[in-house]
């Protein structure tokens, strides 16, 4: 079984912005720097637990939008609006974990120790991301998904992950940007046939 999961399209962090996430249950939050970085980090502030997806990128931070508490790149707390003079021990950071962009899709390793070279090394255009509501076993098995969770099929990069117990997100991503548009409706056409057929397994 893969460490990697595409948690999202490359496309749905544009820079300077923030996006919540979840895989297996844990809440991510992935964001933009005005560099383009992309980071994945634990949807948690350190100080006093906020959702830090709710926050805004300030001057190449994350702020949170609790108490406004500035995260930097590594994840290091850089600054607290309520004690501008302070220098902010090291120790307060938030929890980063290994973040890749490949073929158009945002792949995430809660595993620090995750090698990159499982990730598709082509490129890619994301087009579309569906939450589909059937566990992730099933899907992977109606897709005959290989072990590493992704596959390349009829020119569409095809991944998935576990969101939550039950739920599971579908990512395809085009490898001509000439065939998103269509790749994005085929992604729609295969949420409803897997969703159609669970329905009737399950009745
Ligand atoms: S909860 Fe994030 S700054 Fe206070």
């Amino acid at each position: 079984m893969t460490d990697w999961f595409p948690l999202a399209l490359c496309v749905d962090v544009p820079s300077g912005t923030a996006a919540p996430a979840r895989l297996r249950g844990a809440e991510i939050a992935l964001w933009r720097g005005p560099d383009g970085q992309i980071h994945a980090w634990e949807d948690r502030c350190p100080h006093r637990g906020m959702r830090l997806s709710f926050g805004f990128v300030r001057d190449g931070n994350l702020a949170c939008l609790y108490h406004g508490w500035q995260f930097g790149a590594d994840a290091a707390c850089r600054h607290i609006p309520a004690h501008p003079e302070l220098r902010v021990p090291g120790t307060i950071r938030a929890t980063a974990y290994k973040v890749e962009e490949r073929a158009g899709m945002v792949w995430v390793s809660l595993d620090g120790d995750a090698d990159a070279a499982e990730l598709p090394d082509q490129s890619g255009f994301g087009a579309r991301s569906l939450l589909v509501q059937v566990p992730v076993d099933v899907v992977r098995a109606r897709l005959e998904l290989p072990e590493k969770g992704w596959i390349w099929r009829d020119g569409a990069l095809v991944a998935v992950h576990e969101s939550e117990a039950g739920l599971t997100m579908l990512h395809l991503a085009a490898g001509n940007l000439a065939d998103r548009n269509e790749i994005a409706r085929r992604a729609k056409t295969l949420r409803d046939s897997l969703e159609a057929r669970y329905e009737r397994v399950c009745a």
